[in-house]
């Protein structure tokens, strides 16, 4: 860590990563928005742009969300677990999730969101601690402090399991993300 403010991650080198990262990926959408997405870590496309889920993934995930009338710029602020590169392409490693925890907990703390949407295995165990089946925690809200949780396939899963039939993994995370939305106009 090398500061204190948000806008010291770009030049953070707390882990390793640094020195392999083309650029330090924050964020994209909506800062004010009650809704935050939390992926895994950046892969080629996240790094040459300097922005979350632009590749293939981002924009099955945005496909996604389009399709349950969420908006992806302007309804959910989407982030990382880590802001840097792992090379190759590799899972982040326990370090470096701890390394770069500091400016996750600084975006929840800034955006305060009513709900989180956590992407994949590394992003629940990264919030809640969890360690499981993505097949059994999916679709089922948790609380973290005081807000409320909902872990979905990862988007590089669903493009690796394309099925269009009703129960497959793409029409789950549709039924998941419905009910974030429908979450969000509660209250
Ligand atoms: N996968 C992620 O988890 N995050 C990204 O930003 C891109 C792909």
């Amino acid at each position: 860590m090398t500061g204190t403010n948000l806008e010291d991650c770009s030049s953070c080198r707390a882990c390793d990563l640094a020195s392999t990262r083309q650029a330090v990926v924050i964020s994209r959408g909506n800062p004010k928005a009650n809704l935050m997405l939390i992926g895994e870590a950046p892969g080629a496309q996240e790094d040459a742009q300097g922005a979350p889920f632009v590749g293939r993934s981002g924009r099955a995930l945005d496909q996604l969300l389009r399709d349950v009338d969420l908006d992806p710029e302007h309804d959910l602020y989407i982030c990382n677990a880590i802001k840097c590169r792992p090379p190759n392409n590799r899972r982040p490693k326990k370090a470096e999730l701890a390394a770069c925890r500091f400016w996750l907990d600084l975006q929840l703390a800034a955006v305060n969101p009513k709900v989180i949407v956590l992407t994949g295995a590394t992003a629940v165990e990264a919030i809640l601690g969890i360690k499981g089946g993505m097949t059994q925690l999916r679709g089922q809200w948790q609380i973290w402090n005081e807000r409320a949780v909902m872990p979905i396939f990862h988007p590089s899963y669903l493009l690796r399991n394309p099925s269009k039939a009703a129960g497959a993994p793409l029409d789950l995370t549709r039924q998941d993300l419905d009910a974030v939305r429908r979450r969000l106009c509660e209250r």
